[in-house]
């Protein structure tokens, strides 16, 4: 039985993160494995609320729905209770270093470090750009999420 714990840190816990959570979360049904799959910010700007819109529309045009997902902060027990915290950029990778407490057990990546030839990758941060950046950030999470599961499976 694969027993892993997945969560995906960006910064504010309303664009990347949510999406890839989502994806994660689709890939694991499809493969038929019950995985606990959380996102959470290093940021405490956007804690209670919903993802941005623009990831909801991009998650529900791929079949996902995400809009029930409410934002929180990285705390000190995900250090323990998750297997793998996937970082969505260096500055979020930095970050979930610069809190991890002594005790931590948690696998510690960039999230497209899973994706051979992408690793070392940032997934940029749309907010500020258009739709066209969230389409682009979906296919990253998508590409990702492939890849732990492949990767997974012949582990
Ligand atoms: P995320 O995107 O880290 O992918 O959720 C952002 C969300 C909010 C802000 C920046 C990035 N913000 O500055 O409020």
């Amino acid at each position: 039985m694969i027993r892993a714990s997945i969560l995906m840190v960006c910064l504010g816990n309303i664009c990347r993160s949510p999406l890839a959570e989502g994806a994660f979360r689709a890939a694991a049904n499809a493969h038929g494995l019950d995985l606990t799959v959380d996102s959470c910010g290093t940021a405490a700007f956007h804690i209670g609320n919903a993802p941005d819109p623009r990831s909801i529309a991009v998650a529900s045009q791929n079949g996902v729905d995400i809009s029930a997902l409410q934002a929180r902060q990285l705390c000190e027990a995900d250090f323990t209770e998750f297997t793998h915290i996937f970082a969505m950029d260096h500055e979020n990778l930095a970050n979930i270093k610069a809190v991890r407490p002594a005790g931590s057990t948690a696998e510690i990546a960039l999230l497209m470090d899973n994706v051979s030839d992408r690793e070392g990758e940032a997934i940029a941060d749309p907010y500020y750009g258009g739709d066209d950046g969230f389409a682009d950030t979906w296919e990253d999470v998508t590409a990702a999420a492939e890849a732990f599961f492949a990767n997974l499976k012949s582990a």
